[in-house]
């Protein structure tokens, strides 16, 4: 059903098709027509508990697909247990020049180089405001492209201030390889420097309403086994609340084909499975039950939603997967991993 009501859409741009896609949904949505479309969705028998918040199950929608919070009540509408909203940027920006999205049906591959391009925080917290489910929305947040990387913690503190009453948990995205020097925030000083601020943001907000807001980090899958060991370290001496496992590879294994291998930006969807789930299998030996990991890349299936689980992860997202099999994945997802 999805295939054929794609189908057509997948001759357009790739940008294109999908904000139509996305239009639909949020018009059936509005007409009350998407009910359906969550059909068989399996809850666990007992919600989840992780980061102090319930998961009725374990799948949730990855950052980058509703990069506003424009669609939340659409998206939830879908069966999804949680969404993950952004990357929201302090100040609204473009993001990079079009084409900067292709897809490979065959290998189903995606190719982006979007360079956070959103209608900035406050935008996102004025629609969280007006939303009215109470699906688990995570809001992940960056900085903006011209914030020198010195100057980059006070755009995390900045999201991170606006969005403390709208978010269930905030994502600090380090790991996208569309903003230049974004990545570099994953080590070192600069690493310890924003983990500080943020936990300190995090200790104070608390003081001050109650909420203790979860910080989930969000890491590459490019890291060789040294960096994330060093990471992983950090992460547990901070006491962060989650780990999210992970964003787009700069990798290019050599069966891409060529039109999609050679564009700039990074690469998710099937060629990122292996890669993803090593990644999570490495993060859980070093952190083990203390921090819970959210396992993203590459997940197509139900096989791989358990393979996801079975290398460590708590909870899976999925991006890619669903822009090539829709709301169906989420369905054959919970099935396959409600007794995991
Ligand atoms: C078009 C596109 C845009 C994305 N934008 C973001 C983003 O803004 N922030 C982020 O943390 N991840 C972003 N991602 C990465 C996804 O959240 C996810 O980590 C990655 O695609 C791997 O999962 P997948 O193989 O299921 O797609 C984006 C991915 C795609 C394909």
């Amino acid at each position: 059903m999805y295939e054929l009501i794609a189908r057509p859409l997948f001759w357009l741009p790739a940008e294109t098709s999908h904000g139509i896609a996305l239009g639909t949904l949020e018009r059936l949505h509005r007409l009350g027509l998407s009910g359906p479309l969550a059909a068989g969705v399996r809850t666990l028998p007992q919600p989840l508990r992780l980061m102090g918040l319930e998961f009725p199950h374990r799948i949730g929608l990855a950052a980058g697909l509703d990069k506003n919070g424009d669609h939340v009540d659409a998206l939830a509408a879908l069966g999804f247990a949680f969404l993950e909203i952004g990357t929201l940027t302090p100040r609204p920006q473009p993001g990079n020049p079009r084409p900067r999205l292709f897809r490979d049906f065959a290998t189903r591959s995606i190719v982006n180089r979007m360079g956070f391009n959103n209608k900035g925080i406050d935008h996102a917290v004025a629609r969280l405001r007006q939303h009215r489910g109470n699906i688990i929305v995570g809001v992940n947040i960056g900085k903006n492209r011209d914030t020198p990387a010195a100057s980059a913690e006070a755009d995390y503190l900045e999201c991170l201030r606006q969005c403390r009453d709208v978010a269930d948990y905030v994502t600090v995205n380090i790991s996208s390889p569309n903003t230049p020097g974004l990545r570099e925030l994953q080590f070192g000083e600069n690493l310890d420097r924003l983990l500080e601020g943020l936990k300190q943001a995090q200790s104070a907000q608390q003081a001050e309403s109650g909420n203790y807001l979860p910080l989930a980090v969000k890491l590459a899958p490019d890291l060789t086994a040294a960096e994330i060991r060093l990471i992983c370290a950090r992460l547990l001496a901070w006491r962060m609340d989650c780990i999210i496992a992970g964003n787009t590879t700069i990798s290019r294994p050599d069966s891409l084909p060529g039109h999609i291998a050679g564009e700039s930006g990074g690469l998710s969807g099937a060629p990122l499975t292996t890669l993803a789930r090593h990644t999570v299998r490495a993060i859980k030996e070093e952190v083990g039950n203390a921090i819970p990991i959210i396992g993203v890349g590459g997940i197509m299936s139900g096989h791989d939603g358990r393979a996801m689980l079975a290398a460590g992860a708590d909870l899976l997202q999925i991006y890619s997967g669903f822009i090539f099999r829709g709301p169906g994945l989420i369905r054959e997802l919970t099935e396959a991993v409600v007794d995991a």
